[in-house]
Protein backbone atom coordinates (compact mmCIF):
# COMPACT_ATOMS: atom_id res chain seq x y z
CA UNK A 1 0.00 0.00 0.00
CA UNK A 2 1.59 3.60 -1.02
CA UNK A 3 2.48 5.90 1.50
CA UNK A 4 -0.19 8.16 -0.24
CA UNK A 5 -3.48 6.45 -0.11
CA UNK A 6 -2.33 5.06 3.40
CA UNK A 7 -2.59 8.88 4.37
CA UNK A 8 -5.85 9.24 2.65
CA UNK A 9 -7.63 6.73 4.09
CA UNK A 10 -6.77 7.95 7.58
CA UNK A 11 -7.75 11.43 6.49
CA UNK A 12 -10.96 10.09 5.33
CA UNK A 13 -11.31 8.39 8.45
CA UNK A 14 -10.26 11.19 10.75
CA UNK A 15 -11.51 14.94 11.39
CA UNK A 16 -14.07 16.37 8.97
CA UNK A 17 -12.05 18.53 6.46
CA UNK A 18 -13.47 21.41 7.68
CA UNK A 19 -12.18 21.40 11.33
CA UNK A 20 -8.10 22.60 12.01
CA UNK A 21 -6.39 20.38 14.48
CA UNK A 22 -3.28 19.13 15.70
CA UNK A 23 -3.08 17.06 13.01
CA UNK A 24 -3.47 19.21 10.04
CA UNK A 25 -0.55 19.54 7.62
CA UNK A 26 0.55 22.61 6.11
CA UNK A 27 1.59 24.02 2.39
CA UNK A 28 1.85 27.91 1.84
CA UNK A 29 2.58 30.13 -0.95
CA UNK A 30 5.61 32.79 -0.20
CA UNK A 31 5.53 36.03 -2.26
CA UNK A 32 6.17 39.48 -1.69
CA UNK A 33 3.41 40.86 -2.05
CA UNK A 34 1.27 37.59 -1.71
CA UNK A 35 -2.05 39.33 -0.56
CA UNK A 36 -4.09 39.02 -4.27
CA UNK A 37 -2.56 35.50 -4.61
CA UNK A 38 -5.67 33.00 -5.71
CA UNK A 39 -3.60 30.37 -5.03
CA UNK A 40 -4.96 29.42 -1.74
CA UNK A 41 -8.41 28.97 -2.75
CA UNK A 42 -7.53 26.90 -5.90
CA UNK A 43 -5.25 24.57 -3.68
CA UNK A 44 -7.67 24.28 -0.36
CA UNK A 45 -10.67 23.49 -2.86
CA UNK A 46 -8.05 20.91 -4.50
CA UNK A 47 -7.17 19.94 -0.73
CA UNK A 48 -10.89 19.07 0.22
CA UNK A 49 -11.87 17.32 -2.96
CA UNK A 50 -9.08 14.80 -1.93
CA UNK A 51 -10.29 14.60 1.64
CA UNK A 52 -7.00 15.96 3.59
CA UNK A 53 -6.43 17.00 6.27
CA UNK A 54 -4.29 20.08 5.18
CA UNK A 55 -4.38 23.21 4.70
CA UNK A 56 -2.58 25.91 2.59
CA UNK A 57 -1.76 29.23 3.61
CA UNK A 58 -0.10 32.40 2.38
CA UNK A 59 2.56 34.42 3.76
CA UNK A 60 4.21 37.78 3.32
CA UNK A 61 7.84 37.01 2.98
CA UNK A 62 10.59 39.63 1.75
CA UNK A 63 13.74 38.29 -0.46
CA UNK A 64 15.96 38.82 2.40
CA UNK A 65 14.21 36.76 5.09
CA UNK A 66 13.03 33.79 2.55
CA UNK A 67 15.99 31.83 3.63
CA UNK A 68 14.92 31.69 7.31
CA UNK A 69 11.17 31.62 6.33
CA UNK A 70 12.39 28.14 4.49
CA UNK A 71 14.33 27.10 7.61
CA UNK A 72 11.46 27.64 9.75
CA UNK A 73 8.23 25.98 7.94
CA UNK A 74 11.33 22.74 6.82
CA UNK A 75 11.39 22.39 10.87
CA UNK A 76 7.60 22.79 11.23
CA UNK A 77 7.61 19.93 8.82
CA UNK A 78 5.42 21.65 6.21
CA UNK A 79 4.36 19.41 3.37
CA UNK A 80 5.65 21.71 0.80
CA UNK A 81 5.75 25.27 -0.64
CA UNK A 82 5.28 27.51 -3.87
CA UNK A 83 6.96 30.44 -4.06
CA UNK A 84 5.73 33.41 -6.33
CA UNK A 85 7.04 36.91 -7.53
CA UNK A 86 9.74 37.89 -6.47
CA UNK A 87 11.40 34.40 -4.98
CA UNK A 88 11.11 32.31 -7.79
CA UNK A 89 14.88 32.55 -9.27
CA UNK A 90 17.35 32.73 -5.93
CA UNK A 91 15.08 30.60 -3.87
CA UNK A 92 17.01 28.08 -6.10
CA UNK A 93 20.06 28.43 -3.61
CA UNK A 94 17.81 28.21 -1.04
CA UNK A 95 17.12 24.44 -1.74
CA UNK A 96 18.60 21.15 -0.37
CA UNK A 97 18.02 19.53 -3.99
CA UNK A 98 16.82 20.60 -7.50
CA UNK A 99 14.77 18.51 -8.90
CA UNK A 100 15.58 18.33 -13.18
CA UNK A 101 13.00 20.97 -14.01
CA UNK A 102 14.26 23.69 -11.79
CA UNK A 103 17.78 23.17 -12.91
CA UNK A 104 16.23 23.24 -16.64
CA UNK A 105 14.28 26.26 -16.42
CA UNK A 106 16.65 28.39 -13.91
CA UNK A 107 13.71 29.01 -11.78
CA UNK A 108 11.60 27.06 -8.94
CA UNK A 109 8.05 27.66 -8.30
CA UNK A 110 7.16 24.43 -5.80
CA UNK A 111 9.15 22.89 -3.05
CA UNK A 112 8.25 19.45 -1.96
CA UNK A 113 9.79 18.52 1.80
CA UNK A 114 10.93 15.10 2.04
CA UNK A 115 12.38 12.74 4.47
CA UNK A 116 13.97 9.38 4.97
CA UNK A 117 14.57 6.55 7.64
CA UNK A 118 18.37 6.25 8.89
CA UNK A 119 19.75 5.61 4.50
CA UNK A 120 16.70 4.80 3.39
CA UNK A 121 14.83 6.26 0.23
CA UNK A 122 13.22 10.13 0.49
CA UNK A 123 9.87 10.04 1.02
CA UNK A 124 7.64 13.08 -0.09
CA UNK A 125 6.13 14.34 3.89
CA UNK A 126 2.71 14.26 2.39
CA UNK A 127 3.27 10.97 2.32
CA UNK A 128 4.04 9.86 5.71
CA UNK A 129 2.92 10.16 9.02
CA UNK A 130 4.14 12.91 11.01
CA UNK A 131 5.42 10.50 13.55
CA UNK A 132 7.45 9.06 10.51
CA UNK A 133 9.37 12.48 9.91
CA UNK A 134 12.91 12.47 10.92
CA UNK A 135 15.67 14.16 8.80
CA UNK A 136 13.91 16.65 6.30
CA UNK A 137 15.27 17.93 3.15
CA UNK A 138 13.69 20.65 0.46
CA UNK A 139 13.36 19.42 -3.23
CA UNK A 140 12.84 22.77 -5.21
CA UNK A 141 10.75 22.06 -8.55
CA UNK A 142 9.71 24.07 -11.88
CA UNK A 143 5.71 23.57 -12.42
CA UNK A 144 5.00 27.01 -14.49
CA UNK A 145 7.12 25.87 -17.72
CA UNK A 146 5.01 22.74 -18.54
CA UNK A 147 1.98 24.68 -17.19
CA UNK A 148 2.21 27.33 -20.38
CA UNK A 149 1.92 24.35 -22.88
CA UNK A 150 -0.36 22.51 -21.27
CA UNK A 151 -3.01 25.82 -21.29
CA UNK A 152 -1.94 26.24 -24.89
CA UNK A 153 -2.88 22.43 -25.97
CA UNK A 154 -5.65 22.10 -23.57
CA UNK A 155 -7.29 25.25 -23.44
CA UNK A 156 -6.54 26.97 -26.75
CA UNK A 157 -6.14 23.91 -28.78
CA UNK A 158 -2.91 24.96 -29.96
CA UNK A 159 -1.08 22.32 -31.89
CA UNK A 160 2.85 23.57 -30.76
CA UNK A 161 4.91 21.40 -32.50
CA UNK A 162 5.85 23.16 -36.09
CA UNK A 163 3.98 26.39 -34.99
CA UNK A 164 5.22 29.97 -36.01
CA UNK A 165 5.02 32.08 -32.94
CA UNK A 166 5.22 35.44 -32.09
CA UNK A 167 6.27 36.18 -28.39
CA UNK A 168 5.99 39.52 -27.01
CA UNK A 169 8.30 40.02 -23.80
CA UNK A 170 11.84 38.53 -22.80
CA UNK A 171 11.72 38.95 -18.92
CA UNK A 172 10.95 35.65 -16.22
CA UNK A 173 7.87 34.51 -18.26
CA UNK A 174 8.79 35.29 -21.80
CA UNK A 175 12.16 33.29 -21.19
CA UNK A 176 10.84 29.95 -19.75
CA UNK A 177 7.95 30.19 -22.66
CA UNK A 178 10.48 30.54 -25.28
CA UNK A 179 12.63 27.83 -24.47
CA UNK A 180 9.68 25.47 -23.35
CA UNK A 181 7.82 26.12 -26.62
CA UNK A 182 11.13 25.87 -28.52
CA UNK A 183 11.87 22.33 -26.47
CA UNK A 184 8.18 21.40 -27.98
CA UNK A 185 9.34 22.01 -31.42
CA UNK A 186 7.69 25.33 -32.48
CA UNK A 187 9.32 26.18 -36.07
CA UNK A 188 10.21 29.64 -35.69
CA UNK A 189 10.16 32.24 -32.98
CA UNK A 190 9.66 35.74 -33.39
CA UNK A 191 10.61 37.56 -30.61
CA UNK A 192 9.88 41.56 -29.66
CA UNK A 193 10.92 42.77 -26.49
CA UNK A 194 11.20 46.69 -25.16
CA UNK A 195 14.77 46.30 -24.45
CA UNK A 196 16.42 44.70 -27.47
CA UNK A 197 18.81 43.68 -25.90
CA UNK A 198 16.99 41.00 -23.87
CA UNK A 199 15.28 40.01 -26.66
CA UNK A 200 19.13 39.00 -27.95
CA UNK A 201 20.42 36.97 -25.29
CA UNK A 202 17.62 34.98 -24.89
CA UNK A 203 17.70 34.08 -29.10
CA UNK A 204 21.37 32.93 -28.32
CA UNK A 205 20.41 30.78 -25.49
CA UNK A 206 17.40 29.36 -27.28
CA UNK A 207 19.80 28.83 -30.15
CA UNK A 208 22.25 27.36 -27.88
CA UNK A 209 19.28 24.41 -26.23
CA UNK A 210 17.61 23.63 -29.60
CA UNK A 211 19.35 24.54 -32.69
CA UNK A 212 16.62 23.39 -35.00
CA UNK A 213 13.88 26.29 -34.05
CA UNK A 214 14.61 29.29 -35.76
CA UNK A 215 14.31 32.97 -34.20
CA UNK A 216 13.73 35.95 -35.73
CA UNK A 217 13.99 39.11 -33.51
CA UNK A 218 10.85 41.69 -35.02
CA UNK A 219 8.00 41.41 -36.43
CA UNK A 220 6.54 38.32 -38.52
CA UNK A 221 5.08 39.48 -42.05
CA UNK A 222 2.99 36.73 -42.47
CA UNK A 223 0.29 34.50 -41.08
CA UNK A 224 1.52 32.60 -37.41
CA UNK A 225 -0.05 30.10 -35.75
CA UNK A 226 -0.06 31.63 -32.32
CA UNK A 227 0.60 35.32 -30.68
CA UNK A 228 1.95 34.95 -26.88
CA UNK A 229 1.79 38.33 -24.68
CA UNK A 230 4.47 37.84 -21.62
CA UNK A 231 4.70 41.33 -21.43
CA UNK A 232 3.29 42.61 -18.42
CA UNK A 233 0.89 45.51 -20.87
CA UNK A 234 -2.50 44.97 -20.13
CA UNK A 235 -1.92 44.72 -16.07
CA UNK A 236 -3.62 48.45 -15.92
CA UNK A 237 -6.70 50.11 -17.58
CA UNK A 238 -4.94 52.27 -19.83
CA UNK A 239 -1.94 50.24 -21.07
CA UNK A 240 -1.44 50.27 -24.81
CA UNK A 241 -0.90 47.39 -26.99
CA UNK A 242 1.53 44.96 -26.23
CA UNK A 243 2.93 45.57 -29.82
CA UNK A 244 3.22 47.48 -32.62
CA UNK A 245 -0.03 47.99 -34.55
CA UNK A 246 1.92 49.96 -37.21
CA UNK A 247 4.13 46.94 -37.66
CA UNK A 248 1.87 43.86 -36.98
CA UNK A 249 -1.86 43.18 -37.06
CA UNK A 250 -3.94 41.23 -35.25
CA UNK A 251 -4.77 39.63 -38.21
CA UNK A 252 -2.17 37.32 -39.13
CA UNK A 253 -2.67 35.64 -35.75
CA UNK A 254 -4.82 32.43 -35.74
CA UNK A 255 -4.50 32.30 -31.67
CA UNK A 256 -3.54 34.91 -29.21
CA UNK A 257 -2.74 34.12 -25.06
CA UNK A 258 -2.27 36.20 -22.99
CA UNK A 259 -0.56 35.33 -20.05
CA UNK A 260 -2.55 37.95 -17.58
CA UNK A 261 -5.65 36.97 -15.94
CA UNK A 262 -6.42 39.66 -14.33
CA UNK A 263 -8.60 41.42 -16.11
CA UNK A 264 -9.99 38.51 -17.64
CA UNK A 265 -10.19 40.61 -20.66
CA UNK A 266 -6.90 42.91 -21.44
CA UNK A 267 -6.98 45.01 -24.53
CA UNK A 268 -5.16 42.36 -26.47
CA UNK A 269 -7.33 39.87 -26.16
CA UNK A 270 -10.03 42.05 -26.21
CA UNK A 271 -9.15 43.20 -30.27
CA UNK A 272 -7.57 39.47 -30.85
CA UNK A 273 -11.69 39.02 -30.32
CA UNK A 274 -12.52 41.37 -32.51
CA UNK A 275 -10.27 39.88 -35.53
CA UNK A 276 -11.85 36.42 -34.80
CA UNK A 277 -8.56 34.92 -33.21
CA UNK A 278 -9.23 32.47 -30.94
CA UNK A 279 -8.27 33.62 -27.30
CA UNK A 280 -7.03 32.01 -23.79
CA UNK A 281 -6.19 34.18 -20.62
CA UNK A 282 -3.73 33.23 -18.33
CA UNK A 283 -5.84 31.57 -15.61
CA UNK A 284 -5.04 28.25 -17.26
CA UNK A 285 -1.10 28.53 -16.73
CA UNK A 286 -1.96 29.55 -13.59
CA UNK A 287 -4.33 26.32 -12.84
CA UNK A 288 -1.61 24.21 -14.20
CA UNK A 289 0.95 25.04 -12.46
CA UNK A 290 -0.78 24.56 -8.89
CA UNK A 291 -2.70 21.58 -10.17
CA UNK A 292 0.87 19.99 -10.94
CA UNK A 293 2.50 21.41 -7.69
CA UNK A 294 -0.34 19.64 -5.78
CA UNK A 295 0.45 16.21 -7.49
CA UNK A 296 4.02 16.77 -6.62
CA UNK A 297 3.36 17.06 -2.51
CA UNK A 298 0.57 14.12 -2.58
CA UNK A 299 1.65 11.62 -5.00
CA UNK A 300 -2.10 11.33 -6.82
CA UNK A 301 -3.97 13.00 -9.50
CA UNK A 302 -5.21 16.57 -9.14
CA UNK A 303 -9.09 17.76 -8.86
CA UNK A 304 -8.28 19.70 -12.22
CA UNK A 305 -12.11 20.61 -12.71
CA UNK A 306 -12.31 21.54 -8.52
CA UNK A 307 -9.29 23.23 -9.01
CA UNK A 308 -10.80 25.25 -11.94
CA UNK A 309 -14.27 26.57 -10.29
CA UNK A 310 -12.27 27.77 -7.35
CA UNK A 311 -10.01 29.59 -8.99
CA UNK A 312 -12.40 31.11 -11.60
CA UNK A 313 -14.72 31.92 -8.58
CA UNK A 314 -11.60 33.61 -6.52
CA UNK A 315 -10.30 35.79 -9.30
CA UNK A 316 -13.87 36.51 -11.43
CA UNK A 317 -15.96 36.64 -8.33
CA UNK A 318 -19.27 33.30 -8.19
P1 LIG B 1 7.87 38.54 -15.53
O1 LIG B 1 8.60 37.66 -14.56
O2 LIG B 1 6.39 38.65 -15.27
O3 LIG B 1 8.18 38.19 -16.95
P2 LIG B 1 9.68 40.76 -15.84
O4 LIG B 1 10.83 39.81 -15.88
O5 LIG B 1 9.81 42.03 -15.08
O6 LIG B 1 8.40 40.05 -15.25
O7 LIG B 1 9.27 41.08 -17.38
C1 LIG B 1 8.30 42.00 -17.73
C2 LIG B 1 8.21 42.05 -19.25
O8 LIG B 1 7.27 43.07 -19.64
C3 LIG B 1 9.52 42.42 -19.94
O9 LIG B 1 9.52 41.82 -21.22
C4 LIG B 1 9.40 43.94 -20.03
O10 LIG B 1 10.21 44.52 -21.02
P3 LIG B 1 11.73 44.96 -20.64
O11 LIG B 1 12.54 43.69 -20.71
O12 LIG B 1 12.10 45.95 -21.68
O13 LIG B 1 11.68 45.54 -19.25
C5 LIG B 1 7.94 44.05 -20.43
N1 LIG B 1 7.40 45.39 -20.14
C6 LIG B 1 7.13 45.89 -18.93
N2 LIG B 1 6.63 47.15 -19.05
C7 LIG B 1 6.61 47.43 -20.38
C8 LIG B 1 6.22 48.57 -21.16
N3 LIG B 1 5.74 49.66 -20.58
N4 LIG B 1 6.33 48.48 -22.50
C9 LIG B 1 6.81 47.37 -23.10
N5 LIG B 1 7.20 46.26 -22.41
C10 LIG B 1 7.10 46.29 -21.08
Amino acid sequence: MSGHIFLYNEEVAAPPPNRIDARTRYCAVLGHPVKHSASPAMQNAGIAALHLNWRYLAFDVPPERLQEAICGIKVMKFIGLNLTVPHKIFAMGMVDELDESGRRWGAINTIRFETRQGSGPWKPLGQVQTEEIDEVRSVGFNTDADAIVRALREDLGVEISGAEVLLLGAGGAGQTAALRLAEEKVSRIYLINRTRSKAEELAKEIQRRTPDVEIVIGYPKKSIDLLLNATSLGLKRHDPLPFDPKRFSLGFARSVYDMIYRPAETPLLKAAKAQGCKTGNGLGMLLYQGARALEIWTGSSAPIQVMRQALTEEVYGP
